[in-house]
């Protein structure tokens, strides 16, 4: 199959590597003229394990390209894939359609020929017809079919998630696009992927449906981390307890700073405004969306109580700013508005990510970038683990302890274990666990 992916970023990157590796020949198209120079230098723009090794196999033997120009891609192609980016629109919440719409333009100036156009993007119920619409009027005599086949990936994990996904959901009533899709994803059919076809509006509030969800499943778990704080219970014990139940099951149960990142926090507002727009309110993602950005100045609150409230003349330590281990990707990052509170609270932060500093630079403002974690938390009087990183399971509490004006670690991943560190002297608080 000859594809084109509209959109080089981590979706369309992603999706466009793996299936170069899958045997079709991909052709990714971006506007940033930077980005596909970078790439065409061999350079990833995005930290995502092994992605690296994928591009470079695929690109050597002539399956995967990177251009900017949209014309010769889609005339190529028999499949065009759209995965541009879908943020909030501002001030309302709404997806901002306008990067979808615009590639929706390009595409219906460049067809030649029957082509399925796939939205890749998470859209709202009713993009996949306003995608149709713009480029029946564009091109009358097109010939094409705009199917739904939103993506399920994980930043960190995204190419294990692609290459075995739990499900490929295809939304599309015309036959002959769901047989393209059916050769697009054969040899993930081949692997036992289970593949679930059925309408486009279907498939497209499916994303929103299952994000929301899983969204829900950590706000849950946060409240009851909470309330296991106060009662002297334990949450990670009471996720396995319910977990273990298979109607429940065991993911998307662990208590943090809230969820952040590109994804979860833009779905659910979006989600709700459809609701509204429909007269179908959805109370419980509203409630989610609330007590998640509630939860941010409360972690930093979690801090100041440390130090009876107080964080004037305190310097903290944040290890990890990313919103998630295993990826560069700051946007709606925990850290952002955690960092915020604590320093109108006071604070002097100083800042450590194995692989975020680049991006975390352009973010944030009046914090010090360390090179390290010892460097980090060197003089601080608290060590806050934002971030899950595997290095900082790993560290030597007996010299960060030695280094710190003050052995305090607020540990908001619950990463270590109470006993083992505050044997090495620190005043320790988790999340959701007995002191
Ligand atoms: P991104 O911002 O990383 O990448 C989007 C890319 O599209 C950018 O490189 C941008 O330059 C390019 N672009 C914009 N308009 C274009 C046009 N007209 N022609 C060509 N290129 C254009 O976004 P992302 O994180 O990859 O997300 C893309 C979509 O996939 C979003 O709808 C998102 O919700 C969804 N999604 C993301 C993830 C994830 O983990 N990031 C997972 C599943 C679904
Ligand atoms: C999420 C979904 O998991 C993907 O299926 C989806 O494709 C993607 O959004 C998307 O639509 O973009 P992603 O945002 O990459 O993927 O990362 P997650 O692993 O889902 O984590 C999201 C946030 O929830 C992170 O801030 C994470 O720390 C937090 N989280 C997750 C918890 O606090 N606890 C958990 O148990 C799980």
């Amino acid at each position: 199959m000859r594809i084109a992916m509209i959109g080089a970023g981590y979706v369309g990157l992603v999706s466009g590597a793996c299936f170069s590796d899958f045997g079709h020949h991909v052709t990714c198209v971006d506007t940033d003229q930077g980005k596909i120079d970078a790439l065409n230098n061999g350079e990833i723009p995005i930290h995502e394990p092994g992605l690296d090794a994928l591009v470079a196999s695929n690109v050597k033997q002539g399956r995967l390209k990177f251009v900017t120009d949209v014309a010769s891609a889609v005339g190529a192609a028999e499949v065009v894939f759209i995965a541009v980016g879908t943020p909030s629109r501002r001030g309302d919440g709404h997806a901002d359609l306008s990067y979808v719409y615009a590639a929706a333009l390009e595409i219906a100036k460049a067809i030649k020929k029957f082509t399925v156009v796939v939205n890749k993007s998470t859209v709202p119920v009713g993009s996949g017809d306003e995608v149709e619409r713009i480029i029946r009027e564009e091109n009358p005599d097109a010939e094409f079919a705009v199917v739904s086949n939103p993506e399920f990936l994980r930043e960190g994990a995204a190419i294990r998630d692609f290459k075995h996904p739990d499900r490929i959901v295809i939304g599309s009533s015309d036959q002959r696009a769901k047989d393209v899709m059916a050769e697009v994803y054969r040899p993930l059919h081949l692997n036992s992927s289970p593949i679930m076809y059925t309408d486009r509006r279907t498939a497209e509030l499916t994303k929103y449906a299952a994000n929301s969800f899983l969204a829900t499943k950590v706000a849950f778990i946060n409240e009851i981390a909470d309330l296991a704080e106060k009662v002297g219970a334990n949450v990670q014990e009471v996720a396995r307890g319910i977990g273990l139940d298979n109607r429940i099951g065991l993911k998307f149960l662990h208590a943090g700073p809230g969820y952040g990142g590109s994804c979860f926090p833009k779905d659910t507002l979006a989600l709700i405004k459809t609701g509204q727009d429909y007269e179908a309110p959805l109370r419980i993602v509203e409630t989610v969306v609330a007590v998640n950005d509630q939860r941010k100045r409360a972690m930093a609150r979690k801090v100041a109580h440390a130090f009876g409230g107080n964080l004037r003349g305190k310097s903290i330590a944040i290890l990890g700013v990313t919103f998630k281990p295993n990826t560069d990707d700051m946007r709606d990052a925990p850290s952002i508005p955690l960092i915020t509170a604590l320093q109108d609270m006071g604070a002097e932060v100083r800042v450590y990510d194995p692989v975020g500093m680049e991006q975390a630079k352009k973010v944030f403002e009046n914090v010090t970038f360390c090179e390290g974690p010892y460097e980090c938390a060197r003089g601080c009087h608290a060590m806050v683990i934002v971030t899950e990183w595997e290095q900082f399971r790993a560290l030597d509490l007996k010299e960060m302890a030695a280094i710190m004006a003050c052995p305090v670690i607020i540990d908001l991943r619950n990463i270590y274990s109470p006993d083992e560190v505050t044997r090495n002297g620190f005043l320790y608080s988790g999340v959701g666990r007995p002191q």
